[in-house]
């Protein structure tokens, strides 16, 4: 016998895509040590933490720091002040009902929406959008349910749902038959939304078809219009059928600090291989408790201070910034003759690549004519060939610097 490797870790294509991007534009900076790139490819804030999050932060370090005051292991769920805030004011305040003990903290919801699919069976049949946040279609890829990747990158054994210019990227119900159903929205990556109307009709599937689906709500606080559902549970019969992820990162600027959470529905409860039914709630709670040992308690008093109404006004104020930002990014691409689709409740713009230009040749050119970078949005899967994502999240100057650049070039 012979130590041997994960050999499903060989079937991922060779890097995640924004280690592949940071590479290509390390390079391109080793080349052009005089460049001054602008990035607007992975979604990551600028803004700095709210005064009222950094408050709260010194006063628990400070905390830390005396015996009577000093805390070791915390529970693995969340210390109950921030379950309690976030049951509050996430939910109860839009009248929708998720208990504390439903709501598991934790350091991020990359970790979270990769880690769910732990508790599935092994057979269960995947199903993404696409394009679409890899993590989620890269961890079934590690745990074996997903088989091979064609030379689109489309692997076998999951079922993928085109979200394209052609259906206005609302995704249609399946035709065979899933079990598990990863949504996010407002979605990463094309920055569009769906109606509380569109996202009842997978719940209405999922409650007929015995799937989950599993809701990454990571941008909730950017949508601006009515209509449009801030978490899934707003839709009826949703908590029978959907856990949601939530984070701290791109409403308040966690990024760097780490700190969101996951929902888990008393009422959500999934067969055995017998028929014997199952709380997933259960068996989160077991995963956690075993492989987890909680998030910082200086982090979590952090995370709590961003529902005092100071963290409420600063969080606004900087969602708003970025959603200006996206603006000024949508009409720019406008008047340079680009379509694009999204930055209207999400800080994502998707644009659709110029004639005869794929989403790689799009990233060349404006990293090395406008000394831009963006995201290709083949990254996100097959359908995402022949679009490219541009975020809000630079500051307004570096955004508007940007957005002359690319104005200046002729597509
Ligand atoms: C992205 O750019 O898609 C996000 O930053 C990824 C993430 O939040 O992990």
């Amino acid at each position: 016998m012979m130590v041997t490797v994960n050999e499903n870790y060989l079937l991922l294509k060779s890097s995640y895509i924004f280690s592949e991007i940071n590479r290509k534009v390390e390079d391109f900076q080793r080349k052009n040590p005089d460049a001054d790139v602008i990035r607007m490819g992975i979604g990551d804030v600028t803004r700095p933490l709210p005064s009222a999050v950094v408050d709260a932060f010194h006063s628990a370090v400070d905390e830390m720091a005396q015996e009577e005051t000093f805390r070791g292991y915390g529970p693995e769920q969340g210390y109950p002040f921030l379950r309690e805030a976030i049951a509050e004011n996430d939910y109860a305040s839009r009248g929708v009902e998720v208990s504390p003990e439903e709501i598991f903290i934790s350091d991020g919801a990359k970790c979270d929406t990769g880690n769910i699919q732990e508790i599935f069976g092994q057979d269960n049949v995947v199903a993404v959008t696409d394009p679409v946040y890899p993590v989620y279609v890269e961890s079934n890829v590690m745990a074996g349910r997903a088989g091979p990747a064609d030379e689109t990158g489309r692997y076998s054994g999951l079922v993928y749902i085109p979200c394209t210019e052609e259906n206005g990227f609302i995704p249609a119900l399946p035709e065979e038959k899933v079990d598990l159903i990863y949504l996010c929205y407002p979605n990463n990556p094309t920055g569009t939304a769906l109606t509380e109307k569109q996202l009842a009709e997978w719940v209405d599937y999922a409650r007929d078809s015995g799937s989950i689906i599993l809701f990454d709500a990571a941008y909730e606080a950017y949508i601006q219009e009515d209509g449009i559902p801030h978490s899934i549970y707003e839709v009826e019969g949703a908590r029978e059928v959907a856990v949601e992820f939530r984070s701290f990162s791109k409403n308040a600027g966690f990024t760097g600090t780490r700190c969101a959470f996951t929902v888990v529905p008393e009422e959500l409860e999934v067969p055995d291989s017998q028929g014997r039914m199952h709380s997933l709630k259960e068996l989160w709670n077991r995963r956690q408790t075993t492989k987890f040992n909680g998030v910082s308690y200086p982090v979590q008093r952090a995370a709590e201070a961003v529902y005092t109404p100071e963290g409420q006004r600063e969080i606004r104020e900087s969602i708003d910034y970025y959603m200006e930002n996206a603006r000024i990014i949508r009409e720019s691409l406008e008047s340079a003759g680009l379509r694009y689709y999204g930055g209207v409740n999400a800080p994502y713009i998707w644009i659709k690549t110029p004639e005869g230009m794929d989403s790689w040749q799009f990233f060349d050119m404006l990293l090395n004519e406008a000394e831009v970078v963006g995201t290709p949005g083949s990254g996100f899967g097959p359908s995402g060939e022949g679009y490219f994502r541009l975020t809000a999240f630079n500051s307004l100057k570096n955004t508007v610097r940007a957005m002359e650049r690319i104005s200046e070039l002729s597509f």
